[in-house]
């Protein structure tokens, strides 16, 4: 499967790039493995005609969005994100009209649509650092209430207004996950991505994007970590540290959304060209200035 998936990807003139969270198998055939700020800044770069992004449906929209003259493939259809799904383009704009004043900041884990009216995007890695920088003192951040509570306590000198989405699978990591943790693994770093409840956030040792635990955990002198995100991130940080230990906090949770993608359907992706992102070209020029600015204030 592996020869055919390389001899497909030269005859399509395609690369694989594929979300931490993906299952190992599909990880390994990837060209490029990353978190949604990676997977987005390497979607500008690539020389390839096609990109298959194995992910949900919100980054194969971002890649096609940062290159729209490229084909963009998602292997599965309905793999989706039912957080991205929590913000809606109506609700959005009234929002807008009641805060004239304010700067609607996009979480990337939004559709297309949602970034076509947004100020500017961020994602888990550089929120902080794009809602400082924005010219407004007003914020509206969406849609994940948890990292908008993490990006409020960073920087109290906004005024920052939080809708009231949530990650199913964070949600699920809990305050006694922690406590019981600390117990079995006392010597152990704890850490969490900033989707996880606040309670959850504030015992942990560290809040990071999925790349940031890679990174952490790379420089961390600790020898074993829990950690708060899907099981998926697992794989890469046990195969890049191999003399490191890593568990998942209380029990692996799973986004059954990211394990849709398959060996076999990143195969039929490449043979039969499917499932092309097609994106109306008004939408992709608004969206496009949104992730833009994010790139531009961080
Ligand atoms: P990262 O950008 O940290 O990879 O997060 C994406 C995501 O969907 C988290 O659930
Ligand atoms: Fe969406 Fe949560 Fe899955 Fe990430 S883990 S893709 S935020 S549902």
């Amino acid at each position: 499967m592996d020869e055919e998936i390389k001899r497909l990807k030269k005859e399509k003139d395609a690369i694989i790039l594929a979300h931490n969270y993906q299952i190992p198998e599909v990880q390994d055939i990837a060209d490029f493995v990353g978190d949604s700020l990676e997977l987005a800044r390497v979607s500008k770069k690539v020389k390839e005609r096609t990109i298959v992004l194995c992910g949900v449906k919100f980054m194969a929209e971002t890649a096609k969005v940062i290159s729209p003259e490229k084909t963009v493939l998602l292997p599965e259809i309905d793999a989706g994100c039912p957080l991205a799904d929590m913000a809606d383009k109506e609700r959005v704009v009234k929002m807008k009209e009641k805060y004239p004043d304010g700067w609607v900041v996009s979480y990337v884990n939004t559709t297309v649509e949602v970034k076509a009216v947004s100020d500017v995007c961020c994602t888990s890695g550089n929120a902080e650092k794009v809602v400082r920088n924005v010219p407004a003192k007003r914020v509206i951040f969406l849609p994940d209430k948890n990292l908008c509570w993490y990006v409020k306590k960073r920087v109290p000198e906004k005024d920052i207004i939080c809708w009231d989405g949530y990650c199913f699978v964070h949600r699920q990591f809990t305050v006694e996950d922690v406590k019981k943790a600390r117990q079995l693994y006392p010597f152990a770093e704890i850490i969490v991505h900033p989707e996880c409840e606040p309670e959850v956030q504030e015992l942990a040792d560290g809040i990071y994007s999925t790349s940031g635990m890679l990174k952490r955990a790379k420089e961390s002198k600790a020898k074993e970590f829990i950690i708060g995100t899907e099981e998926g991130l697992l794989h890469r940080l046990k195969r890049e540290n191999p003399e490191k230990e890593f568990y998942s906090l209380g029990s692996a949770r799973h986004c059954y959304n990211m394990k849709k993608t398959t060996i076999e359907s990143v195969k039929k992706a490449l043979e039969e060209s499917r499932y092309e992102i097609v994106i109306p070209d008004e939408v992709i020029e608004k969206a496009r200035k949104a992730i833009e600015r994010m790139i531009e204030y961080v």
